[in-house]
């Protein structure tokens, strides 16, 4: 059998990694484009070698094309890719203390007020009284109610505008299938990968091209430190749907009350819906808006998803809710609410009860509190790692308004930078490509750890740097 030479290229998986060796190395199989299975085994000097092929006709199959859609995704998903990195990573070499400032999962306990009323309803549970089964699928009244009342308090937001979800994330995706696969999409070029990720799942992307890092379809809004990480809408095409997250995920960079303002103008001017992602919101220290719906009109052209997972720390408990007002209307006039309750309504059958009771006590005035004081601490990290980092010469970006530094490394590859970090100090990133082409020559780092582990990871820095 003839090896193809991207099949050669994997096989010499000692040499530099990317991101494209992972599910080799997590399913230890790969098709080959002739059709055939290789079944890999790892020496321990970690080089694979092949152990079997099998010809794709020696196994049952169903007659069920895969999605054209799905073929187009380049890599798996990023944040997936990289923990699996680093159980790959702390496999090879078990003695190394490995500090993990990657994916940006939260790390401290949540706070036991609200850890108590997610006990007492699941306790509740248990009893004749305190026994509940499906609630609204739109979510339990009381908490849309407390996000209306805390949120979004003077923005003439209705509790009823408010769906509760199990997650931001989710709701990224229901949305995309409400819209169909008709529509054009822009996305801040870096970004948060979902956007891009589920754009390609439901056929909006088009074609990939290899060299430019890009789908055709989709029109990607550089962000770099040129144009304060804000997009030059006066060259931007006009698309169906414009997602935007700020603070934004990787750069950490929170859109001023002017930028957010003229991106509503662009998107009124155009007939676009932005989908607003504020997971970070809380994350805000100077006087960003916290929400799109700060910005005078934006109800007319705005849906906004939001999360409790980096605000709470529920990024395994899963709460999230989305804000449709019933002002956004399609061209014929029909409320987007309409359609977005019937796909919840359909595909969704409401967030957890245990959740939400949480997600409640989080809105309490002593709750707030104590989430508050969980977020300064991530802040403080923040702080301290952008510090550190600016010392050393560095140019470092975000941290103020948001968990994650965006340290740019001027005329290097984010993935060369990555792996030195990660050879020499042990300390896990992510490179800044995963964000999108306009990601080269950053690396993100999170704040999401125990202060130790901050502390530890700059001191290794400063050896490095
Ligand atoms: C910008 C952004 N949106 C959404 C999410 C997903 O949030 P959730 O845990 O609520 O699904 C994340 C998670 O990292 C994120 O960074």
């Amino acid at each position: 059998m003839q090896l193809g030479l991207r099949e050669m290229y994997h096989l010499q998986l000692s040499a530099q990694p990317s991101i494209s060796f992972l599910s080799v190395m997590k399913h230890r199989t790969m098709q080959t484009s002739a059709g055939h299975t290789l079944y890999f085994w790892r020496r321990p000097n970690c080089r694979y070698t092949i152990k079997a092929i099998a010809s794709r006709n020696d196994v049952f199959r169903t007659r069920i094309c895969r999605s054209k859609h799905m073929e187009k995704l380049q890599n798996g998903y990023l944040f997936t890719e990289i923990s699996m990195l680093q159980s790959l990573y702390r496999d090879k070499y078990p003695d190394v203390k490995l500090i993990s400032l990657g994916v940006g999962d939260t790390t401290h306990p949540i706070p036991e007020i609200i850890a108590s009323a997610m006990a007492k309803k699941c306790f509740g549970l248990s009893t004749a009284t305190g026994y509940k089964g499906y609630g609204e699928e739109q979510g339990d009244r009381e908490l849309r109610y407390a996000i209306a009342e805390v949120v979004y308090k003077d923005m003439e937001i209705d509790y009823s505008d408010i769906f509760i979800s199990d997650g931001a994330q989710c709701d990224i995706s229901r949305f995309q299938l409400l819209l169909g696969s008709d529509i054009t999409v822009a996305v801040q070029d870096p970004t948060f990968p979902a956007y891009v990720d589920s754009s390609v799942i439901m056929g909006h992307a088009g074609e990939f091209k290899r060299e430019a890092g890009k789908y055709g379809r989709i029109t990607y809004m550089k962000c770099t430190p040129d144009n304060n990480f804000f997009p030059d809408l006066s060259s931007t095409q006009r698309t169906d749907v414009i997602f935007f997250c700020s603070p934004n995920n990787p750069t950490g960079v929170a859109a001023s009350r002017n930028q957010l303002k003229s991106l509503v103008d662009f998107a009124r001017a155009n007939g676009s819906i932005i989908i607003y992602d504020s997971a970070y919101s809380m994350y805000i220290s100077d006087d960003s808006p916290r929400t799109i719906f700060e910005i005078p009109g934006a109800k007319e052209v705005a849906i906004e998803i939001a999360s409790f997972s980096k605000y709470a720390g529920f990024t395994g408990v899963r709460l999230g809710w989305t804000v449709v007002p019933k002002d956004l209307l399609f061209a014929n006039g029909f409320p987007v609410i309409e359609d977005f309750n019937r796909v919840i309504c359909t595909c969704f059958n409401g967030a957890s009860n245990i959740a939400q009771a949480g997600g409640l006590a989080c809105l309490s005035a002593e709750g707030y509190k104590a989430v508050s004081g969980v977020v300064n601490y991530y802040k403080e990290n923040a702080a301290i790692l952008v510090d550190t980092l600016q010392s050393m010469g560095l140019e470092v970006y975000g941290g103020k308004n948001s968990p994650y530094a965006w340290v740019h490394f001027q005329k290097r590859r984010s993935w060369e930078v990555f792996k030195e970090i990660l050879d020499k100090t042990h300390v896990l990133t992510i490179p800044g490509t995963g964000f999108g082409p306009g990601g080269e020559g950053f690396i993100r780092i999170s704040s999401f750890a125990h202060r130790e582990s901050i502390l530890e990871a700059c001191r290794r820095f400063k050896s490095l740097f």
